[in-house]
């Protein structure tokens, strides 16, 4: 592996940070490194020094920050992840939702490779209290790539490791070695390319009644995550839900929400009006 010293480390983590939030702690320089060399060796560049100067620099580097968009997170992601909290969605929430009679909009903020928005879709369809015309699910990530396979809609087993055969049968279609989603679930999700540090991209994306924006957090530092949060409030509807994974709080964070809690989940509904 390439050489760098401690300088170009911390260039190119800062500069990774100030453009996506992921933070890359010394614990995780092999970790950089190692997603790193891929890219430097697609283009050419032969010294971090030179791969710093041609992220800040080159006219081409535009195109090579969509490429590292693709390899810097991790995707991790599966069907009904943290099913507790899609059981809160389905219950009371939902009540409180269809109480308002207007269109449900619901956003899977960093939506990996799709699991996460169809397993939305089909939470709330299963209910059988809200028609497909009433709701819609907007699914945004930073990664090209993520969002391609998204796009496809063909998942392997792994993909599945918490879903019950039943609701496979009923929502997928077998092909080759694996299962594609089914067009009803499909056509309720739209999916689109966005940075969770675009504040004014995140705030037009809105109003929603709840954002699932869940196990991305914990690879941002606080500041950032503070940040994210906050920008969140302008794209919810009063009232509105934020949905963290289960390593993720807003405790000493932002006072903005108040928790919600429920049997084994915890979400976070927007204050109507901050505590002083
Ligand atoms: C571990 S996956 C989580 C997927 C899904 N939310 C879940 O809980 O299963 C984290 C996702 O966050 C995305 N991500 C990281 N930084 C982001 C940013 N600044 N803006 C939007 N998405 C981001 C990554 O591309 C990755 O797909």
């Amino acid at each position: 592996m390439l050489e760098i010293s401690d300088d170009e480390f911390v260039a190119v983590r800062d500069l990774i940070r100030d453009r996506f939030g992921i933070w890359y702690d010394d614990q995780k320089r092999f970790l950089l490194l190692s997603r790193l060399s891929t890219r430097l060796a697609k283009r050419g560049v032969e010294t971090y020094r030179s791969y710093v100067q041609f992220l800040r620099y080159d006219p081409k580097r535009e195109e090579e920050w969509n490429d590292l968009a693709s390899v810097l997170s991790n995707n991790e992601t599966y069907f009904f992840r943290e099913r507790a909290q899609l059981k809160a969605l389905a219950g009371s929430i939902l009540d409180e939702f269809r109480a308002r009679s207007s269109r449900l909009r619901l956003w899977s903020a960093a939506c990996s490779s799709g699991e996460e928005p169809y397993s939305l879709a089909i939470t709330l369809i299963e209910t059988g209290k809200i028609a497909d015309s009433m709701f819609s699910i907007r699914a945004t990530d930073i990664s090209p790539r993520a969002l391609d396979l998204a796009d496809k809609a063909f998942y392997r087993a792994l993909s599945f490791r918490a879903t019950e055969p039943a609701m496979i049968q009923r929502w997928f279609r077998s092909e080759g070695d694996g299962f594609v989603v089914d067009d009803r679930v499909k056509r309720l999700v739209s999916f689109g390319r966005l940075n969770l540090l675009d504040e004014p991209s995140v705030a037009a994306e809105g109003p929603f009644d709840a954002i699932f924006c869940r196990n991305v957090l914990i690879y941002f530092d606080k500041p950032t995550q503070k940040r994210v949060v906050e920008s969140f409030a302008k794209a919810l509807r009063p009232g509105g839900y934020l949905f963290l994974g289960h390593a993720e709080s807003l405790f000493h964070l932002t006072d903005l929400y108040e928790p919600v809690v429920g049997p084994d989940s915890i979400v976070y509904r927007l204050r109507t009006a901050v505590p002083a």
